[in-house]
């Protein structure tokens, strides 16, 4: 497949504008990407343009905004239909990953009862925690965690005999976003399906940096989320077969989701308007749209290895630091470096680090039960993005040594 743009990391560079600024006298290196990705001009410039040229609430107007407005607006369901490999009526607009993760679970779980289990891993982050945890609460379900092993790998010969005839849903995470682990979906689906239950993939990493094909991977759901995906926020992804949608009861009641609506009785549209209830993020949708079509420019795969060769370098250059602890260190992970120093804060670190203009994250990345599995509180992190450079993984790895220097 011929791709319209090479992976020229300072052409790309300069389509994000916040790169240029400086943080504390510094150049900002950006490795906040795991929470959120900055901007290119391509989204900025789509959002401003429906703005600016023309706006008008979608699929209710009789009038030429009203109708351009929908009309982009639908494009941009197109973008990532086509981004994720689905087919039409598939895609559902929600404000984030954790609202489509909670309209599956909030839907599902109205059949759900006692004796009923869900399994998820001990590497999800709270957005795939939190609302099988009602269900537990609310309908008395079992909800089971599959372990992760010390290098940070879903231990898969435990997992696959956790999945059993009482099972209604694996939801699982495609790529950690603490650990960088990639997990082994086929294995995990065909287990799920082989005792009738449905499976989630949770993709807000993974559909970063990963090649997504959600009919390859015969998932039920699938989620994402714009703001990591270089979009914007306020907008996320539900991704369900078109029988899966189907069967789903509604999550919130408003306009635009029903079919009629009398004094005693309602009727529902079908998927994907079903779970679009009232004025959707409509501007955020296409900034959205624009993001695919711009991540859609590049070989994904290209992008993966640039982003890996970054990880890979700062593990090189810190290898024999004997004060650094690295969570999570599976082979063939992503790009995604979290780590303790001896002595010193994860907090602490984050701040050292943001005095040389390096931006990460710190804390526990909504992953409570993950940091419990690896007898933390918190760890910081690094994560990488298509826009970083070997040169920022250099002063990344430089500044990483003077800020342990305040501890030693
Ligand atoms: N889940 C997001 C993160 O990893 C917020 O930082």
């Amino acid at each position: 497949m011929a791709f319209d743009a090479p992976l020229d990391i300072e052409a790309i560079r300069e389509q994000f504008p916040v790169l240029s600024r400086q943080i504390n006298g510094r150049t900002l290196v950006y490795l906040d990407n795991a929470a959120s990705a900055q901007k290119p001009r391509a989204v900025i410039r789509a959002m401003t343009d429906v703005m600016e040229g023309g706006y008008a609430n979608v699929h209710r107007g009789l009038h030429t905004l009203a109708n351009e407005t929908t009309e982009a607006y639908e494009k941009a369901r197109l973008s990532v239909t086509r981004f994720l490999g689905a087919n039409e009526g598939e895609i559902v607009f929600t404000k984030g990953g954790t609202e489509a993760i909670n309209l599956v679970a909030a839907g599902l779980g109205q059949t759900l009862g006692e004796g009923d289990e869900i399994l998820i891993t001990q590497m999800e982050h709270h957005s795939n925690i939190v609302p099988w945890h009602f269900l537990r609460e609310r309908k008395g379900v079992v909800l089971r965690f599959a372990p992760v092993t010390e290098t940070g790998e879903l231990d898969l010969a435990a997992t696959l005999p956790m999945i059993n005839d009482r099972t209604r849903v694996v939801s699982l995470t495609q790529m950690s976003n603490v650990l960088g682990t990639i997990n082994p979906l086929q294995a995990i689906t065909e287990a799920a399906h082989a005792v009738g239950a449905m499976v989630l993939v949770d993709g807000c990493q993974g559909a970063v940096h990963l090649a997504i094909d959600v009919k390859a991977l015969d998932c039920d759901f699938y989620v994402c989320t714009g703001h990591k995906l270089y979009g914007p926020t306020g907008i996320g992804v539900l991704y369900g077969k078109a029988e899966r949608l189907a069967a789903l009861p509604p999550y919130q009641g408003g306009g635009e989701m029903i079919g009629t609506v009398s004094e005693t009785k309602i009727t529902y549209a079908d998927p994907p308007m079903r779970f679009e209830a009232g004025t959707p993020p409509i501007i955020e949708a296409i900034g959205l749209g624009a993001a695919v079509e711009w991540m859609m420019r590049f070989d994904r795969a290209a992008v993966a290895a640039h982003e890996k060769a970054l990880y890979d370098r700062v593990i090189e250059r810190l290898d024999g630091a004997n004060w650094l602890r690295v969570i999570g260190t599976a082979p063939d992970k992503g790009a995604i470096l979290s780590f303790t120093i001896a002595g010193a804060h994860p907090h602490d670190i984050a701040q050292i680090l943001d005095k040389q203009g390096v931006a990460v994250r710190a804390g526990a990345h909504c992953a409570e039960p993950l940091m419990a599995r690896f007898g933390v509180t918190a760890s910081a992190r690094a994560s990488f993005a298509l826009y970083n450079s070997l040169t920022e993984a250099d002063a990344f790895s430089d500044a990483l040594v003077k800020a342990r220097s305040f501890f030693a």
